[in-house]
């Protein structure tokens, strides 16, 4: 069903997969894993921080999907950042999934200590027990910092992107310069948003007879930005999945990048205080 991106170290992703920021631990979470591999997802991105990784492992285990056709996500948390615990972290994460291995291993907000966080994850890089890692939350100014001191390039950036905060300028040098690829959160404009309601994309939808939702995670992927939508619910998983029959004209997708506001609903990557 889904594309495939080669990241820059040559790992392949699935450009679609299931996010799960504020999806409750338990059941909800490991209904949410199970609903969406056996819709077809094979991309899965958690964090520690989100609270949910076991869950997260029991579906797996319960889809009866093999673990290593999975792409799998998680992020190392701020105060493990700041108190130089990485790799402590990681095994930690890896305990809680019940796997033995990750996709990718991202820091989740350039806190104070990422320098040394990053050196801790490109040794569990070179021992091969995470296939890529990577940034989120970074600005312009700390990939720069982050090419200055390692050789390693972050697979990924996973920034704030929709169409009422498109990004833009940052999703151009990580594709352009900096040959990053880019991992849209909050792509449908996040919990308890209203983006999804907006009267053109609506009429949008119409035209094309599919979804608000489905309209703008067409956007992202002919972006070519990789996307992780959220939803509890299994109508939705499996709505969101259904995006790649279809095409949008270029007409189109420049009317939905029109529509940003620059208006971010997560916290500023300059300014955050967790
Ligand atoms: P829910 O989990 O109740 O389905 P994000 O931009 O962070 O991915 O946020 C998506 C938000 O939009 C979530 O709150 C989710 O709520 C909701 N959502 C996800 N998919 C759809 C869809 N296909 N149609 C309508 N709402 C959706």
């Amino acid at each position: 069903t889904d594309t495939v991106i080669t990241l820059n170290n040559g790992v392949t992703i699935p450009q679609l997969g299931l996010g799960v920021f504020q999806t409750p631990d338990g059941e909800a979470t490991s209904q949410a894993v199970t609903w969406a591999l056996q819709a077809g997802y094979r991309h899965i991105d958690t964090a520690m921080i989100y609270g949910n990784e076991q869950s997260v492992g029991e579906g797996l285990r319960r889809s009866g999907v093999d673990r290593r056709d999975v792409f799998l996500t998680t992020k190392l948390w701020n105060d493990d950042i700041r108190a130089g615990r990485a790799k402590e972290a990681f095994k930690e994460s890896l305990d809680r999934l019940g796997v033995d291995y990750l996709d990718l291993y991202l820091i989740h907000w350039p806190a104070k200590g990422w320098q040394q966080a990053w050196e801790d994850m490109e040794e569990l890089y070179t021992q091969r027990r995470v296939r890529a890692i990577g940034v989120c939350n970074f600005q312009k100014h700390h990939l720069d910092e982050l090419h200055t001191i390692s050789d390693t390039k972050p697979a990924v950036d996973q920034i704030e992107s929709s169409p009422q905060f498109v990004n833009g300028d940052l999703i151009d040098y990580c594709h352009g310069t900096l040959r990053v690829d880019v991992e849209a959160y909050s792509p449908l404009g996040g919990t308890g948003g209203s983006l999804l309601a907006d009267p053109r994309l609506k009429a949008m939808a119409e035209r094309y007879d599919r979804s608000p939702a489905q309209i703008v995670l067409r956007w992202h992927l002919q972006r070519g930005v990789i996307v992780i939508p959220k939803s509890t619910h299994k109508e939705r998983i499996e709505q969101n999945a259904q995006v790649f029959d279809f095409e949008l004209s270029d007409e189109d997708m420049k009317a939905i990048t029109a529509m940003n506001r620059d208006e971010r609903t997560g916290a500023d990557p300059d300014n955050f205080n967790f």
